[in-house]
Formats: C-alpha cells, structure tokens, sequence
C-alpha cells in the first residue's frame, strides 16, 4: 500500500480558474501571480505552480507567459477525445498542444456531473490528451451519497482505474482526489481522508502501470483548498499538491496556497 511514498516528487498547485476571468483579466491575474510570486522569493522548480484558464484565454495567457519568460505552467480544463472534424464548439488536443499547454483537467466532476461525462469518455480523453503530449490531470471523487453507500475510496478508485483503460506505456500522469462533496462547500476533507485515498489510488496505478509510474505520478487533493489548510494537506506523503478552484481566483490566497513551505504552525 505504501508504494514508493518516499519517493521525492515535485509538488504542484494548480488553479482551476472554471468559468471566470476573461482573457483581459486573465492576463492581469497572471501577471500579478507571477510577481508576487517573484517578489516573494518562491522557487517554482521545488513546488511548480500550474494555471487552468478557460479556452478563450490561452492564447493571451501563452503570449505573456512566452514573452515574459515566466515560470508558469498552463493547461486547458477539458479537451475533445477527436484530433478534429465535425465536432461543433469542441476544442482538440492537438490545438491545447500548438497553445503550448503543458496540461488538461480531465474528468472534472462538474464535466461528470453537469455534462453527464462518463468512464468511457473520460479514458478517452486521457488516451487523446496523452497522444498529443498534454499531461492529463485526471480528476476523480465520491459525492456524498457514494461515500454513505461505498465507503471513501471505491469510487475515486474505481473512476481512476477506468480511466487507465487505454493507457498502455509510462505515461506521465497527473492524478487529483476531489471529493464531490468537498468542492465549493467550504467542507474540506481532512489530511487524513485525503492521504487514505490517495494512497490507495497510487496502488492502483501500482496495479495497473507499474510501481515506478505510481512512484513517479502526483497525486493532488482537491476540494476547498485554502492557505489556511493547504499545509495540513502537505504533510500527508502521497498528497503531492492541491487542485484549486475558489481559492486561485484571488492573487494573495493562491499565492499564499503556493508557499505552503513557509506558513508557521498551519
Ligand atoms: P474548490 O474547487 O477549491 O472551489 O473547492 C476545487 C475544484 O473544483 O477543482
């Protein structure tokens, strides 16, 4: 169960921006992300920092991310399972990857839930996301009722294993536990929840990939994230980084979230 938990992996906070902040805004945010950043001395090769703005932002965000040099990554928060074609208002991997994204949320349980997304599509986007380089963020969690009726981890593991299905090589791979429940509410998990099913989820990409690959992968945890709780979070030893929504969208609380390091007795 404890696979490879020792192993050092480069922490990740990402910000989930949903639907907010237009491309204008997007590039005034990012801006002052990075400054504050910069300013605060932050290392971003110890803990990498990672934007998810909607679609119409990308552009405007590689721009100033290229000119600026700055040490941001970016990702897209879906992507259609096909290269191209008849696919109305569908945006494909290989168009994230001219973007320069480095990454794209997969599995979101907003798509889940509010776009009916199923396993099947899930893995197919994560095959599609992986063909064209992107490093797919594959997000899985219980709701409420799942937890009452199956316990913590058998649906986050479940959703992860099929997700898996086409993955065949050492695929580089991002994994985010957001329980349902936990997203929005103000209602975080606790450390220890989150590290349970963490840990359980690095032994089903154990199961399916190999040991090195669960070694190797970053699991996030997801689901009201604050700088008041992101280092309590931390600690936990197969928790590599959180999935932000609520809290990325205000530069001092993401900023904050992103230097966990130095909170004091958090
Ligand atoms: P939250 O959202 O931080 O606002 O709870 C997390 C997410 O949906 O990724």
């Amino acid at each position: 169960m404890a696979v490879a938990a020792s192993v050092r992996r480069t922490p990740l906070i990402a910000g989930n921006w949903k639907m907010n902040l237009d491309h204008l805004q997007a590039i005034a945010f990012v801006q002052k992300v990075a400054w504050s950043l910069k300013d605060a001395g932050h290392d971003f090769a110890a803990v990498e920092v990672a934007v998810f703005p909607p679609y119409t932002d990308l552009r405007s965000v590689q721009t100033l991310v290229s000119a600026d040099k700055l040490p941001l990554a970016f990702g897209a928060q879906d992507l259609s399972a096909h290269d191209s074609g008849a696919y109305t208002g569908e945006i494909s991997g290989a168009f994230l990857a001219q973007l320069e994204c480095r990454y794209v949320i997969i599995g979101h349980s907003e798509r889940r839930n509010l776009h009916a997304e199923t396993d099947e599509q899930v893995a197919q986007k994560v095959t599609a996301a992986l063909k064209h380089s992107l490093t797919p963020v594959i997000c899985v969690g219980e709701t409420a009722e799942d937890l009452e009726k199956h316990g913590q981890s058998a649906v986050p593991v479940g959703q992860l294993r099929a997700a898996l299905a086409g993955v065949t090589s050492a695929a580089d791979i991002v994994v985010a536990y957001e329980p349902v429940w936990a997203i929005g509410s103000g209602q975080a998990a606790t450390p220890e929840q989150a590290e349970q099913v963490a840990a359980q989820l690095r032994a089903t990409i154990a199961d399916v990939l190999g040991e090195d690959v669960a070694a190797k992968t970053r699991i996030l945890y997801g689901g009201s994230v604050k700088a008041a709780n992101i280092a309590s979070f931390m600690r936990e030893p197969n928790v590599d980084g959180a999935l932000v929504g609520g809290a990325s969208l205000d530069v001092t609380e993401f900023a904050s979230i992103v230097r966990y390091q130095k909170h004091v007795g958090a």
